[in-house]
């Protein structure tokens, strides 16, 4: 079937039972990295595979003294470089659906001339006042663009249209920054108008995890302290802070990745099934599991965390910086470029497995993953048995899919028992391109679909936990440990699991 530009979309087993309607994307600091890297590659992505909607359009709102040709331009750079293959000619089929619109955003005739800009597309291009408006500013702006958007009628949603607010992390520094945020969005829009990303929730493995849980009969009896030992979540990059240290400094790994990536995996991972998998009902039992964590003591803080930062090293054959030695930041820095944490969720289910997060800079692999580890047999029949206990590992990426570890008899007259892994893999199991996280978001923002979007409750509980921890820093005399660039972490973030556990070294 060819879609309405005339090229081939997806595979008839991949194709969305879901439509998107028509609509006006307005992406607010437009001329910003996110636009072109992310966001405009992503909408081609849907439309190679059909499912952007017929009407659509999207106006990029900035500063800038650009115009509608010089926006396209960058856009059409950015769709080459990043998109996925072949989408330079959706983006030729659609070019004139992208318009710029130049304003401050604390300029409230700037609304008000978008708000006339939107009907004209409406007239033009049949998106039949229905908006999504994109905040990929920096957080300062949040505030007077939804101030202005509210005042200008923007946010309203009259006569069956639909009116939507997608907002960029970092969702506050702290709890009582986010919760002036969500107070400030809440002022404008209703929170089911409202769709806090978190990219990690639209990458396909992070999904698959509710999959692997609930669609099939094998692992939810096993799912919980009876039979797991604990879980480990890691998150490793390889690159450095890079270009971004002024940015890194103020925010270190706990802030940029545990209070959201992480902790939206591990809620995925440790929530209780629920009722229906609409959005509600989902990010309800999210939010219970981050409510069964306790507050940090400031001494479980110094006996349950680790944090480092990384030093100068080799690292793939180069010498690298050291994280003082990077850009924008400053010698005394106690910014921690690793972290990690043992939480104990405290409820029924989980109440003596504790979960395992870490997440650095500087590690020797990019590898994103969720490793359950079980219990031992209670009794080892094999005497000189070399196994490790039975381990689910979900990949999340690179390299996506599931494995599982267990002991197997070696071939031969003994009874020699050693690890072997049973392996699923996604590129092998279905072949095909793998959307962009953004993809799917931007098509569930558009859909209405919330679920994998951050509520405002859930991002509010996180900080409740990351506050803590940060606070027990603050309070320590210790400074953050070093590791050497190009290695798994201090030795301290080793200890911290405990006797007889060890973290992964995918
Ligand atoms: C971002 C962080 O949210 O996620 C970055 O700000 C990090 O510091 C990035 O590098 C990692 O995302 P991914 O999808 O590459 O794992």
């Amino acid at each position: 079937m060819a879609n309405q530009s005339g090229l081939d979309p997806l595979g008839d087993e991949l194709r969305s039972a879901r439509s998107a309607k028509p609509c006006v994307l307005v992406i607010f600091g437009a001329t910003g990295d996110l636009t072109k890297r992310k966001l405009v590659p992503s909408l081609m992505g849907l439309s190679k595979d059909g499912l952007l909607p017929a009407g659509f359009a999207v106006v990029g709102f900035a500063r800038r003294p650009w115009t509608d040709a010089s926006f396209r331009e960058v856009l059409s750079e950015g769709v080459e470089s990043f998109g996925r293959p072949e989408t330079t000619e959706y983006f030729e089929q659609h070019r004139d659906a992208f318009s710029y619109h130049q304003s401050d955003f604390s300029n409230e005739s700037g609304y008000a001339s978008l708000k006339e800009k939107l009907e004209q597309i409406d007239a033009a291009r049949g998106t039949a006042g229905n908006r999504i408006f994109y905040l990929a500013t920096p957080p300062s702006a949040y505030s007077n663009i939804l101030d202005n958007l509210a005042k200008a009628g923007l946010s309203t949603e009259a006569n069956g249209t639909f009116a939507r607010v997608i907002v960029e992390k970092p969702f506050g520094r702290d709890l009582t920054t986010a919760t002036d945020l969500n107070n400030q969005v809440s002022a404008a829009f209703h929170e089911r108008q409202v769709f806090r990303i978190d990219h990690y929730l639209g990458k396909e493995t992070v999904q698959n995890i509710l999959a692997l849980r609930f669609a099939n009969g094998i692992f939810e009896p096993l799912w919980n302290e009876k039979f797991v030992d604990h879980v480990q979540i890691t998150v490793a990059e390889s690159i450095g802070v890079g270009s971004r240290g002024g940015y890194f400094e103020e925010s270190g790994v706990i802030r940029d990745m545990i209070q959201n990536h992480l902790m939206q995996v591990m809620t995925l991972v440790a929530m209780e099934p629920p009722a229906a998998m609409t959005a509600d009902a989902v990010r309800d039992e999210k939010v219970k599991v981050l409510k069964a964590i306790r507050t940090f003591e400031p001494d479980q803080v110094e006996r349950d965390t680790v944090r480092a930062q990384y030093t100068g090293g080799s690292f793939g054959g180069k010498d690298v910086n050291g994280y003082k030695q990077e850009e924008g930041v400053p010698q005394e820095s106690v910014t921690e470029t690793y972290a990690a944490v043992k939480l104990q969720i405290d409820n029924w289910r989980w109440s003596r497995t504790p979960f395992f997060l870490r997440s650095a800079k500087r590690m020797p692999r990019r590898v994103t993953e969720v490793a359950i580890q079980f219990k031992q047999p209670p009794h080892m029949l094999y005497d000189g048995a070399q196994t490790q206990p039975n381990m689910l590992l979900l990949r999340i990426q690179p390299d996506e899919g599931v494995a599982m570890r267990f002991g197997a008899k070696v071939p031969g007259p003994d009874m020699r028992i050693r690890d072997v892994r049973m392996d699923f893999r996604y590129g092998t199991a279905f072949g095909g391109e793998t959307a962009d996280a953004y993809e799917r978001l931007l098509l569930d923002a558009m859909l209405g679909d919330g679920t994998l979007f951050a509520r405002s409750d859930e991002v509010e509980e996180a900080w409740r936990i990351v506050d803590s921890i940060i606070a027990g820093w603050k309070q320590s005399s210790k400074p953050p440990e070093g590791y050497v660039a190009g290695t798994w972490g201090p030795q301290l973030g080793e200890d911290l699991l405990g006797e007889d556990r060890t973290w992964r070294r995918p």
